[in-house]
């Protein structure tokens, strides 16, 4: 910065004295359309359940997953990302209940889109975990390993299982090598070619994931680090990147949020396809608790992450605030 005399030539100050002066001058700008609900639905509640480790989230019923998905029209959101949570004695260790045309996510596609129609753009979680009994994502082998190319298998059934109940979008999430390719093509061969493939691409083994493990009623014994990412590696998302792509991806995520917005940067830098962030669980336990704490002023604590990842690069957001914040933005 140079001077003249005594005084600063420059001063960025003078675009920031006023509110008014800072929204004009905002490089990027939350609107509803970046955003999208993750939605949990639980088989057989008559009532929604709430979650202990996230107030203010529930596993829905199916009548109340119908209204959380008619108010996310309301408010302007994007999308709706629902995860199934099956009854306990349907999980087993295949994950059937994943395929089952009658399982608890495809009922909840169905009636999702009956709700909504094309109003919102409607995503199925496309893993096994929420329906095996050993909390995998995947099928395991005689050793007790995921056995990628098996649960590649049970993943093209997942994929034709909930296009046929109606996803606009899936969302493969389980980190198998060859996954996106493997859905495409099951698709492709089942008539579902504009069914889109919303990849988590750069997933990352996370201790953040906690809360979601009570979501889901996840069984998990160890953990997924044999294939979810390393948080040491950022180079290696990329490399994953060019497979997602290369194998189909109509849109690539990075998640967790916040830890990883430098992956999520390198992304939006690295490829012509739209980016998502999803903000997680724990992010979002987080902050609650800080909040009721005392700590963190909640409001502003939520809209800065959610810029945070419009900064780095983000087209969609994925969060379980969609709605409310949605709301505050109109
Ligand atoms: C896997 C899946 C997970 C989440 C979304 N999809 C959990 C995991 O990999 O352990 C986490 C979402 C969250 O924590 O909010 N089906």
């Amino acid at each position: 910065m140079s001077t003249y005399g005594e005084f600063p030539l420059s001063r960025p100050r003078r675009l920031r004295t006023t509110a008014a002066m800072r929204r004009m001058v905002a490089e990027h700008r939350l609107h509803p359309s970046d955003l999208i609900l993750p939605a949990f639905v639980r088989e057989g509640a008559a009532e929604p359940v709430p979650l202990g480790s996230m107030p203010g989230i529930v596993q829905h019923s199916r009548d109340s997953l119908k209204k959380a998905a008619a108010d996310a029209v309301s408010a302007g959101l994007a999308g709706i990302m629902i995860f199934g949570v099956p009854e306990d004695a349907k999980k087993d260790a295949a994950g059937t209940a994943g395929t089952d045309p009658d399982g608890i996510l495809q009922v909840a596609l169905r009636d999702v889109r009956a709700e909504v129609g094309d109003d919102l753009v409607v995503m199925s979680d496309l893993c096994l975990d929420e329906y095996t009994d050993h909390g995998h994502c995947g099928v395991l082998d005689a050793a007790g390993r995921v056995d990628n190319d098996a649960t590649l298998e049970r993943y093209a059934e997942m994929a034709r299982v909930q296009a046929d109940a109606g996803a606009h979008v899936v969302g493969p999430s389980g980190m198998m090598d060859g996954q996106v390719a493997h859905v495409r093509r099951a698709l492709d061969g089942a008539g579902f070619a504009d069914v889109a493939v919303f990849a988590y691409t750069a997933k990352y083994s996370s201790a953040f994931y906690g809360p979601f493990r009570e979501a889901i009623a996840s069984s998990l014994q160890g953990d997924r680090k044999a294939y979810q990412q390393d948080c040491a590696n950022g180079r290696e998302a990329l490399r994953e990147l060019a497979l997602d792509l290369a194998e189909g991806a109509d849109m690539v995520m990075v998640k967790p949020g916040m830890p990883y917005l430098d992956v999520l940067r390198d992304f939006a830098e690295a490829s012509d396809v739209p980016v998502g962030a999803y903000q997680i669980s724990g992010e979002y336990a987080m902050i609650e608790a800080a909040a009721e704490k005392g700590i963190v002023d909640r409001e502003a604590a939520i809209l800065e992450t959610l810029t945070a990842f419009k900064r780095a690069g983000a087209r969609m957001i994925l969060t379980y605030w969609a709605t409310e914040v949605a709301g505050r933005l109109r």
